[in-house]
């Protein structure tokens, strides 16, 4: 499916920027990942941009991962269902988080004490904690294969900027954190601290105005 046909139809729903939007799609095409991790997909929107994307490249598939709870209308299911494109993406809710998705999909893929390596790429937009993400990419990358990347949103994202809008973000309370957990934007610390500094990975990309920062796993 082309990009205008799929913007068309999920255009308008959040949360993922035009821009981005049309950035993932032609990367997607031009890397030729044909499978792929979404770790935190919300309405479901970047999801269908990437299956529109497999469709169009002819073949792969995504594996969506968010909580049992969440209740974006519409939902994912219903926008991978309107767009035609549910064949493509397999969308799995958990009670508490992606972190265990990733331990029951790493289980699944080891065999002889050695952990299968079956994605192209994995795209993290979840809860922006240290915490959680800084985990998720340890655990994403023992299911990442060479030449993989890897794409974290919310760069700059920070908890104390999002304190006047809530006192809660995905289960972590704001008041209740440090000043300093509240001011550090956690996903730039990972990407800083963990991902820049992980052997394997290279060719770092920042897309400062879009607040994404991207990585490739080189050997
Ligand atoms: C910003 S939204 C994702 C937007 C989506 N990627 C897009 O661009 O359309 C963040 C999502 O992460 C989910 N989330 C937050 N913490 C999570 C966790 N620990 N495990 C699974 N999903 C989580 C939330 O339920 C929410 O749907």
């Amino acid at each position: 499916m082309k990009f205008e046909e799929i913007y068309s139809i999920v255009g308008g729903v959040k949360y993922i920027k035009t821009k981005n939007s049309q950035f993932l799609y032609d990367f997607i095409l031009k890397e030729k990942l044909t499978h792929i991790l979404e770790l935190g997909i919300a309405h479901g929107t970047a999801t269908c941009y990437m299956a529109a994307a497999l469709q169009e490249l002819g073949k792969g598939s995504i594996t969506a991962v968010d909580l049992l709870k969440n209740s974006f209308k519409p939902s994912a299911e219903e926008q991978l269902q309107r767009s035609g494109l549910s064949e493509i993406a397999n969308v799995v809710r958990m009670q508490t988080s992606y972190t265990w998705f990733l331990h029951d999909d790493i289980l699944r893929n080891t065999k002889d004490n050695t952990c299968n390596e079956i994605y192209d790429l994995c795209i993290i937009d979840g809860p922006k904690n240290w915490t959680i993400d800084g985990a998720a990419f340890f655990f994403a990358d023992k299911l990442l294969k060479k030449n993989a990347w890897i794409i974290f949103d919310d760069y700059n994202w920070t908890y104390a900027a999002a304190d006047n809008r809530r006192d809660i973000t995905d289960g972590i309370t704001h008041r209740l954190l440090s000043a300093e957990e509240k001011e550090i934007p956690h996903v730039r610390d990972i990407f800083e601290l963990l991902v820049k500094q992980h052997p394997c990975y290279g060719n770092f990309m920042l897309l400062e105005d879009s607040g994404w920062a991207l990585a490739q796993k080189i050997s």
